[in-house]
């Protein structure tokens, strides 16, 4: 009897094991919760990338519409073929250089190094814009980058000449 027994509560033992008397699962109700929770996180993922790819959609919008102050920076007469003068836009902290090329055309940009924001001076016998740091040019047709350790352009500073007055009007990154 006590084998008997003994081999009973073996069996219920192997169909039955003691922690599942301990942590009961009811596997209908288990996979009901899973499906949902998986329709959850779908729903929840798709609604973050679609609100992700409105904002990535909406920025551009957004950098149009930052407004930038119109500033007389200098005069035209003043400045020779070859010439450069230093302003400040869009705020007081922002240097930037103004030059006349060798063609005539009037370009300006930040003077902020894109390398390590040092100053670049403008060199009309290289007909370039240099950083002394680390020996970085840009050019000056379009501020971009083509010696030294720079990589990104200079922002370019919007011009606009009424009369004899060079207007700065905004800014390109
Ligand atoms: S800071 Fe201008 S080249 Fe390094």
């Amino acid at each position: 009897m006590s084998d008997e027994q003994c081999q009973t509560c073996k069996e219920r033992k192997q169909a039955n094991p003691r922690w599942r008397e301990d942590f009961p699962v009811q596997w209908e109700n288990d996979n009901y919760i899973t499906r949902r929770e998986m329709v959850k996180f779908l729903s929840l993922g798709s609604l973050l990338i679609a609100g992700a790819n409105f904002i990535v959609a909406a920025i551009p919008h957004l950098e149009k519409a930052t407004r930038y102050p119109e500033r007389q920076v200098g005069l035209a007469s003043s400045l020779p073929a070859g010439g450069s003068t230093l302003f400040n836009y869009p705020t007081e902290h922002d240097p930037c250089i103004l030059v006349r090329d060798k063609t005539g055309d009037l370009v300006a940009y930040s003077q902020v190094c894109t390398h390590l924001s040092c100053a670049v001076i403008h060199s009309a016998k290289e007909n370039a814009l240099f950083c002394p740091c680390h020996n970085g040019y840009f050019t000056v047709e379009e501020g971009r980058p083509y010696a030294g350790p720079p990589t990104r352009p200079l922002p370019r500073i919007k011009l606009e000449q009424r009369g004899d007055a060079i207007y700065a009007t905004g800014v390109e990154v």
